[in-house]
């Protein structure tokens, strides 16, 4: 029984953490992880995660599961110097940073 209730307690920490993270970067056709959607995974979970929700898809007016590479320019242009509600992040990014988490975003998410 206490065997059986561990077992159980510990599948449920296993779906809360993995519920709570920001998708994995895939690996790509050679066999590796790029390095630069790694980046921007860490920097989407540490500075995105809490508003646009784990996958990106929790606001309605900003889904970002929905941007497509048309959008590049105009994406690092929001991250960059904020839109009415979202933060400006010129500050806070170096640029190898900014480029990673657009590019998370629009090829992962
Ligand atoms: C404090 C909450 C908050 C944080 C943190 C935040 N955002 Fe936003 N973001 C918003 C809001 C709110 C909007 C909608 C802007 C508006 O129209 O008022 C938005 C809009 C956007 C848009 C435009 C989407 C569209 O459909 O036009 C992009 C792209 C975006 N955010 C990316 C990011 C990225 C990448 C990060 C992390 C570097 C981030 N945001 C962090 C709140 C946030």
């Amino acid at each position: 029984m206490c065997r059986l209730v561990a077992a159980v307690f510990a599948i449920s920490l296993t779906a809360a953490a993995c519920a709570g993270s920001a998708p994995e970067v895939p690996v790509g056709a050679d066999g590796t992880i790029d390095p630069e959607l790694q980046v921007g995974r860490d920097v989407y979970a540490e500075n995105c995660k809490s508003c646009h929700g784990a996958n990106g898809d929790r606001r309605s007016d900003s889904d970002l599961t929905k941007l497509d590479s048309d959008d590049i320019d105009s994406f690092a242009d929001i991250v960059s110097n904020g839109l009415r509600r979202m933060p400006a992040f010129a500050a806070a990014f170096t640029d190898e940073q900014l480029d990673a988490v657009v590019r998370y975003s629009i090829e992962v998410l």
